[in-house]
């Protein structure tokens, strides 16, 4: 069964009390079990990955190419910054989709910029947790035009 791997950035591991005007009640603990059942469904294996830490987020970037067809990525607040993530993710041979919750085109300006989208096959942004759902579909799309 070909392997699918979420990676989600810092604060995330607070879905569900943080900030729920914008992000909503859905823990990542729900996010992830949905994810899932969706991946399994269309008969991929998903494995989920979350972390504070950007070099964590790199390491796991590095490892991902061993394990996985591809990645479905929401960097958080490292979107708008990290130029290692951006770095690390161009630097292996699989495709990646960048996934938000919220819309970051209609939030504060800071947030429109993301460093990481133009080195992912695209993004996904603003459909709340059905952003991952939606990423999981269209990495399975690249993923079996390429195979
Ligand atoms: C986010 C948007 C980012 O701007 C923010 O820093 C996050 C979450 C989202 O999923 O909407 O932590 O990536």
């Amino acid at each position: 069964m070909p392997k699918i791997l979420i990676i989600n950035g810092p604060n995330l591991n607070l879905l569900g009390t943080r900030e729920r005007s914008v992000y909503g009640d859905t823990s990542l603990e729900t996010i992830n079990r949905n994810a899932i059942e969706h991946g399994t469904g269309l008969g991929y294996e998903i494995a989920t990955f979350q972390s504070n830490s950007e070099g964590e987020i790199v390491d796991t970037i590095h490892k991902a190419s061993l394990q996985y067809a591809g990645v479905v990525i929401n960097p958080a607040a490292y979107t708008h910054t990290s130029v290692a993530i951006r770095d690390a993710i161009a630097a292996v041979d699989i495709p990646f989709v960048e996934v938000h919750l919220s819309n970051i085109h209609n939030r504060e300006e800071f947030r429109r910029t993301s460093l990481t989208a133009p080195v992912c096959v695209g993004q996904i942004s603003g459909f709340g947790p059905t952003s991952y759902i939606l990423g999981i579909d269209a990495l399975r799309s690249i993923i079996e035009k390429n195979s």
